[in-house]
């Protein structure tokens, strides 16, 4: 099936308890583009992600995947999808090798030693392919995660934070792992609350907050969004930290406002 969007959520709802975490998510991803889903700690992006790889259901509204509704077709959602949860899934006691001919053997694939000899190369991991994942970097063990997690050639990619407690060096190798998928055109939702993360690797960034979508756009639209500093510094673009934090409220520049304010103060962009 073609579709318009890889992913279409409506008002998408989900409370735990009487703790209302998403209220009236709207959000439409364009196939083969990665598309960031950005928020701090605690904003409900791996609740979403849970709704939408159908492990988790909605209390209200609705969402499609590849063109299916993840509550009536949860099987053909299953099919179309692969997800790399927030902590790496890989089993420590193989080798990189091992874990990969096995996720290809439970997903069926014809031949699965050759896919995962392809996706070795592919993922750089040849010389370690033979190794115990046990004695792989964090960086690695990611790399390899997000391999094992493209057998079976899934039409959508949800990456759930996948560089959360990577050191810089290993969050670039998952990056240019990223960018690779990308220009093969894999549609992936990606989730993060690193905004260069979201600035590096995403065609279009939605920004969660308190329930719902509040913005959405390229990162030059969202730019935009951001006035330009007009007072005496060194003239320097606004980076999406400082989008992100004018438009959430929580930077020193915009109390509690909602909606963009005028940056006044020195940008903190370079902190990270
Ligand atoms: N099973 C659950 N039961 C009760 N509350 C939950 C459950 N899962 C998540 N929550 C709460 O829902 C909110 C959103 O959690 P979620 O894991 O979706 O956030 P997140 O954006 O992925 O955060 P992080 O960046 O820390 O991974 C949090 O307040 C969390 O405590
Ligand atoms: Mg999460």
């Amino acid at each position: 099936m073609t579709t318009e969007h890889a992913i279409r959520t409506v008002g998408l709802t989900k409370s735990y308890g009487d703790h209302q975490v998403l209220s009236g998510v709207d959000l439409d991803v364009v196939p083969g583009t990665v598309h960031a889903l950005l928020g701090s700690n605690g904003a409900g992006k791996t609740t979403a992600v849970r709704i939408l790889s159908t492990l988790l259901r909605a209390d209200g509204g609705s969402a499609t995947v590849d063109g299916h509704d993840v509550a009536t077709e949860a099987d053909r959602v299953r099919a179309s999808i692969s997800l790399t949860g927030q902590f790496a899934a890989v089993d420590e006691v193989l080798t990189g090798r091992e874990n990969l001919v096995l996720v290809g053997r439970l997903r069926r694939v014809a031949d699965a030693g050759a896919v995962a000899d392809g996706l070795l190369t592919r993922f750089d991991l040849v010389e370690a392919g033979g190794r115990k994942v046990s004695t792989y970097s964090g960086g690695m063990k990611r790399r390899l995660d997000i391999a094992m997690s493209l057998i079976g050639d899934p039409a959508v990619l949800f990456l759930d934070e996948p560089t959360t407690g990577l050191d810089p060096q290993a969050r670039i190798e998952v990056w240019r792992t990223v960018k690779e998928l990308a220009g093969r055109g894999t549609t992936v939702l990606l989730t993060t609350q690193y905004l260069e993360e979201a600035e590096q690797l995403a065609d279009r960034i939605s920004i969660l907050h308190e329930g719902r979508i509040i913005a959405e756009g390229t990162l030059a639209e969202l730019k935009r969004l951001f006035p330009p500093a007009t007072v005496e510094y060194v003239e320097k673009q606004p980076s999406l930290e400082e989008v992100f934090l004018a438009i959430v409220g929580h930077s020193p520049a915009a109390p509690a406002a909602s909606a963009p304010t005028a940056p006044t103060t020195t940008p903190e962009g370079a902190q990270r």
